[in-house]
């Protein structure tokens, strides 16, 4: 450790975490070994992951809620068995409530959805207004901007203060009595920012809107209690919290499962068929048409189990202590503009920069040939950007098995890339 890191407290083991992660030994450009802060875009996955998808296709590999044989019968265990690893993780009131998606996005498209088809009293409509934020991933913009073109319903968002948290000055005016839905990122992927989540559930609760969370960069992040959190949706993604891709979870209500109707038919969402009319098995089964993601969500509980182990809330205090180290770092580089809170208070561990006038996809391309992989661009977050004025930014972001000796990896790379841009 150089001096710099000297008094940082509240820091994980990560020698021995990292030795858990196979990936972060790899050796790019000219035997440098890779810095990887990419873990917004998708987390690095540890050996006890790997192994699980490994042991699950090579001993339990079957369909689920099918076969009567024994594998069948292992894999439908295995499967429901990663319900209640993560209904657990999330404090969930009843494993039905965990419903099982691709990622993210399509647990928020399953929201709109629902919504869209559904009946009084939830049905948005010309009459209803939905109200967003200004930054929100595009996965929690454009499924309301599909459910208002085709319902009619108005769509509302808060804007950013220039600092890049929310501007609530005018909640009474985003959310009204016309309310139907609230959907707002509790952490944001660009600017890093954690939400006010009660004061925003608390005027949907006065015009009785439900309420959905983008919980994708939090859920790997910080303890995620639904229970507390007093929404009604929370989407988040397997791939961002050290599982595999291709699994996402919607937690849902049970009542509001119950009432709402399935966006997806298909096999084993329902109860009976005729060439008539269907009725539906219950949740969450209703919402899951056709062959899950078994292995993936196997792999996802036993990311659940890798994280739980080490504890939510010291993750959450080793990400803030280098999330504060690399702020105050990155602000002692010349020309670099942080996009975001400036501040490790109430912000995640994704810090979003511009560095003078040098385009993002030229820092991201010269800090690559230092082995640092960062990402550039809009990070699917483009109303962001447009507000602040900027194409892009480049992004730092870090977990769990994230160094200080990174951060000031990442500080020298940029002192690279300065000479390098004269
Ligand atoms: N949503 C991911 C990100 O912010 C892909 O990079």
């Amino acid at each position: 450790m150089t001096s710099a890191h000297l008094g940082l407290s509240g820091l994980l083991d990560t020698e021995a975490i990292r030795k858990d992660f196979p990936l972060l030994d790899r050796v790019v450009h000219d035997g440098k070994k890779i810095v990887y802060l990419d873990s917004a875009a998708t987390s690095q996955k540890p050996r006890q992951v790997l192994d699980a998808l490994n042991t699950y296709y090579e001993r339990h590999n079957a369909n689920v809620h099918r076969g009567v044989y024994t594998v069948a019968e292992e894999a439908t265990a295995l499967y429901e068995g990663a319900r209640d690893k993560v209904a657990a993780f999330i404090n969930a009131p009843s494993r039905d409530e965990v419903i099982f998606t691709k990622n993210a996005s399509e647990s928020l498209n399953l929201v709109a959805n629902m919504l869209g088809w559904a009946d009084e009293p939830y049905r948005v409509d010309h009459e209803t207004e939905i109200a967003i934020t200004e930054m929100e991933h595009h996965s929690n913009i454009v499924p309301w901007q599909l459910l208002s073109q085709r319902t009619g319903a108005k769509l509302k968002w808060f804007g950013l203060t220039d600092d890049g948290r929310l501007d609530l000055s005018n909640i009474e005016e985003v959310i009204t009595e016309k309310t139907k839905i609230v959907s707002f990122t509790l952490v944001s992927n660009l600017l890093g920012t954690v939400n006010p989540v009660e004061t925003i559930i608390r005027r949907a609760q006065e015009v009785g809107a439900l309420v959905c969370i983008d919980a994708s960069q939090a859920a790997p992040h910080m303890v995620l209690d639904v229970q507390a959190l007093q929404a009604d949706f929370v989407a988040f993604t397997g791939h961002k919290m050290c599982g595999p891709t291709g699994i996402g979870v919607l937690w849902g209500r049970q009542e509001l499962l119950e009432d709402l109707p399935p966006f997806l038919g298909g096999g084993e969402m329902i109860e009976t068929v005729s060439m008539h009319s269907s009725t539906y098995a219950p949740a969450p089964h209703k919402f899951e048409a056709g062959t899950p993601p078994i292995a993936q969500a196997v792999g996802l509980g036993a990311a659940v189990d890798y994280l739980s182990a080490i504890g939510m809330e010291n993750i959450a205090r080793h990400e803030h202590a280098i999330t504060e180290y690399a702020v105050r770092r990155l602000q002692e580089v010349p020309d670099l503009r942080i996009i975001g809170p400036t501040t490790a208070e109430d912000r995640g561990a994704a810090i979003s920069f511009t560095l003078g006038d040098i385009h993002p996809h030229d820092v991201g391309q010269v800090l690559d040939e230092q082995g640092i992989a960062v990402r550039v661009g809009h990070h699917c977050a483009r109303p962001v950007c447009l507000r602040y004025g900027i194409p892009a930014t480049t992004r730092a972001s870090f977990y769990l098995y994230s160094t200080p000796a990174e951060v000031d990896a990442l500080v020298e790379g940029l002192e690279h890339v300065r000479n390098f841009f004269g």
